[in-house]
């Protein structure tokens, strides 16, 4: 791996504590106006300072980010999907590699719908991406989606893991499950976990807490912070856990949730 690769993943999974807090709020990209997303930067300017990285579209990034903002840029490269659409597996890359280095990222992240109707073309997009960073040292994290109908359990994801990471990804984001020491250990690059529909508080925060634990190299975490009535005591939290190894019953105590 060449200097520029491992540099920008040293962006990403800090090298003091090996670990990541990803902030995710790319969901307007098949989702629309999310809840808690209806005006990104009012969400995301209190929250940058507690994440590692960002993880978001290019036209969040122009329109809601300070672009003196010192923050590290994870940029959603795949799309062309909506909620309402014919099969949310059906994903093009959606953003040229030149237009990723102009708005300088620290990586790309794309989708991989394994076992999915549109799975050859959504794998091909990641080999092609890869192919392609390769040559510019810009790391790729895949995200291992989970169409309507796949289980989320340790056999579908540990399989849709290491394919992502057998094409070549550099970090692959997906699911916590039950056994997940098993997708963890049977994927060569470092997995980050999504957080998923907003569930209690206290849950999501040993979501995380379990994550580490057995494994992951972090968060990419988005709804379970900005859809938190304490958006900013939950990223704080989840922090604490990722990098100081605190327990969810210690920071969920903090959390400013009002009755
Ligand atoms: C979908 C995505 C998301 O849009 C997002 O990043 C998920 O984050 P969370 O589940 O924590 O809200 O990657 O595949």
């Amino acid at each position: 791996m060449d200097w520029g690769m491992k540099n920008r993943i040293s962006r990403i999974i800090k090298p003091d504590t090996g670990r990541a807090v990803m902030l995710a709020v790319d969901h307007g990209y098949f989702l629309g106006p999310t809840s808690g997303l209806e005006e990104p930067g009012k969400t995301i300017k209190p929250l940058l300072a507690y994440a590692d990285s960002l993880m978001l579209t290019r036209g969040v990034l122009r329109n809601s980010v300070d672009p003196r903002a010192d923050i590290p840029i994870v940029l959603r490269v795949s799309g062309g999907n909506s909620i309402v659409g014919e099969d949310l597996s059906k994903e093009a890359i959606t953003v040229s590699l030149q237009d990723a280095i102009r708005l300088n990222v620290s990586a790309v992240a794309l989708s991989v719908y394994v076992g999915s109707k549109y799975e050859h073309q959504t794998l091909k997009n990641l080999a092609d991406l890869v192919s392609e960073c390769e040559g510019y040292g810009i790391p790729v994290l895949a995200v291992t989606a989970v169409g309507r109908e796949m289980v989320r359990d340790a056999k579908y994801l540990s399989l849709a893991c290491r394919i992502a990471s057998e094409l070549g990804a550099h970090m692959v984001k997906t699911y916590y499950c039950e056994d997940f020491e098993k997708v963890v250990k049977t994927c060569p690059v470092p997995v980050v976990i999504a957080g998923g529909k907003k569930i209690p508080e206290k849950d999501a925060l040993k979501l995380a807490y379990n994550a580490v634990n057995e494994g992951a190299a972090g968060v990419d975490m988005g709804r379970n912070i900005f859809q938190s009535k304490d958006p900013v005591g939950m990223i704080k939290a989840v922090r604490d856990i990722v990098h100081k190894k605190a327990t969810p019953d210690k920071v969920y105590k903090e959390l400013k949730l009002g009755k």
